[in-house]
């Protein structure tokens, strides 16, 4: 879909519907046309007096500078700020358009004070518009062939306009390309599939690349992907991408995700119902791989790594089995109580890795626990850490772009429940509680020493929704590549 600014008036700019977003503390929208401006006066009295609650939409005679306008209501979203608003009315706009067969769009955010909201509106429109169709017969082609959209922007804000719908339209392209990785299903989405693309987009955005299959992984003394692999055909891979900036930087942050491609629990089989959802289990390690493809375009002064654990968990006759016990390369000794507890496993190589990168800090991504799922549900992420800074700041970076994030503490008392008779640690808690700490406390078993540390465990937010919600279609919202997209670019600022 085209998207494009404009700095002229309304009346100057011709559309087939013309959307508005009103708000009771800012005015986003400058309308010079008086017919126009009617509506949006009858618009915001009716929502001022609860007569209306959705949208206000009417179509105006020909002839006119919009054949129809459409009027949204921020307070009438309050669970969420103006900027996430914005995004998901802007959405909304665009699937009118699409429903009501109207292909070019305008949207007012022209006063002064909108100038800075020019990014969400087109994050809303990159991400509402996007539909993970590829495998349907019946495809709507209106979004990719026929619609547009004009952003019309104060004159003042030219420059500063441009420079925030080229960053955020190239962020939220890669947050709809990890959506469709993460839609992609497992019999595709192999770890030799996500570490092919890794090559594919390591070549376009000037990223180092480094592939390494069980074989080379064993050989190193690493053998959580392997050990969780070890059921599948489809055998597993690490990938790891560096983003080096041309002035050398102090710091390193490694990035580590979690990329089951499909978790079937092993062994220790998962029920039936909604299992098809584990092929979502990569979601870390696709939010990963498309913030390092935003970041080889964006180019941060830090140096940023990369790291992708892949493997399929299956149960096979030469899976991995419960009480199976092995060495971690940093010496632990780990027993495996129950083979769905995978995801841990095959972190532990990337967190050894991530010392070999010589990381100063650490971020891991992971669809960790279904304990996460029921303490903080879909909307919001829950994070846990070694270092308060870095973990306010992975928190702030998600509250600038809409995504929720909780800190859970790391109860060090927990750890005993992780102990077993037979190795250095159980892969699973004795007693089952607080089952997102005990996971994030078993990471931490495999820091690196020195490395500051935040673990986000995206199981509910990076999962999939079956209606749509906020700007986001059915299906995965790609959870995280724009919180690491921000904390990356920002990284010399601050702590906030
Ligand atoms: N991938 C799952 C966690 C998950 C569950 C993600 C639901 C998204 C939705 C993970 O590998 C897993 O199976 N965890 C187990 C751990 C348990 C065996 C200690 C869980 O949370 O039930
Ligand atoms: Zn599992
Ligand atoms: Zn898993």
């Amino acid at each position: 879909m085209k998207i494009d600014l404009s700095f002229t008036p309304v009346s100057k700019n011709p559309v087939d519907l013309l959307a508005v977003v009103l708000d009771d503390k800012r005015t986003l929208h400058d309308v010079d046309d008086a017919a126009l401006r009617a509506h949006v006066e009858r618009a915001a009295a009716a929502f001022r007096d609860k007569s209306l609650k959705r949208e206000y939409y009417a179509t105006l005679p020909e002839g006119g500078v919009a054949k129809s306008v459409v009027v949204y209501w921020s307070p009438q979203l309050p669970a969420w700020n103006l900027h996430e608003n914005l995004k998901t009315f802007t959405a909304r706009a665009m699937r009118l358009a699409r429903d009501y067969r109207l292909p070019k769009v305008g949207l007012a955010v022209n006063t002064k004070d909108a100038a800075s909201l020019v990014g969400e509106a087109v994050e809303g429109a990159v991400i509402g518009t996007h539909v993970f169709d590829k495998y349907r017969q019946e495809k709507d082609d209106f979004f990719p062939k026929h619609a547009s959209l004009t952003i019309l922007v104060h004159p003042d804000h030219k420059a500063d306009a441009e420079s925030r719908k080229t960053r955020y339209a190239w962020v939220a392209d890669n947050v709809n390309r990890a959506r469709d990785l993460i839609d992609e299903p497992a019999n595709v989405a192999t770890p030799e599939f996500v570490a092919a693309r890794a090559a594919e987009l390591a070549r376009e955005v000037d990223l180092e690349l480094e592939v390494l299959d069980v074989a080379a992984l064993r050989a190193q003394g690493l053998h959580g992907i392997a050990q969780v692999g070890a059921g599948s055909v489809n055998t597993g891979r690490m990938v790891t991408l560096r983003c080096v900036p041309k002035r050398p930087s102090k710091e390193t942050v490694v990035l580590v995700g979690k990329g089951i491609t499909f978790d079937s629990g092993g062994i220790s089989l998962k029920p039936p119902d909604k299992m098809w959802e584990m092929k979502g289990d990569m979601a870390g390690a696709a939010a990963v791989l498309y913030a390092m493809r935003a970041l080889g375009k964006l180019r941060p002064d830090v140096k940023v790594v990369g790291i992708l654990c892949c493997a399929e968990n299956m149960p096979d006759a030469h899976a991995q089995r419960p009480g199976d016990i092995y060495l971690g390369k940093n010496g632990k000794s780990v027993m495996v109580d129950n083979t769905d507890a995978e995801g841990r496993l095959a972190l532990m190589d990337g967190f050894y890795r991530t010392g070999e990168e010589g990381a100063t800090h650490m971020v891991d991504i992971a669809t960790l626990t279904g304990a996460m799922v029921r303490a903080l549900g879909p909307s919001v992420a829950g994070i846990m850490g070694s270092d308060r800074e870095l973990v306010r700041r992975v928190i702030h970076s998600g509250e600038r772009h809409g995504e929720a994030i909780w800190e859970l503490p790391l109860v060090e008392e927990y750890k005993e429940s992780l102990k077993t008779p037979f190795a250095d640690l159980n892969n699973i808690s004795a007693g089952g509680l607080a089952g997102a700490i005990t996971a994030g406390l078993f990471l931490r078993e495999f820091l690196p020493s020195g490395v500051a540390w935040a673990h986000l465990d995206i199981a509910g937010a990076g999962g999939f929704r079956d209606k749509e919600w906020k700007y986001f279609d059915a299906g995965s919202s790609g959870f995280g590549v724009k919180t690491l997209v921000d904390l990356c670019e920002r990284f010399r600022e601050p702590v906030p």
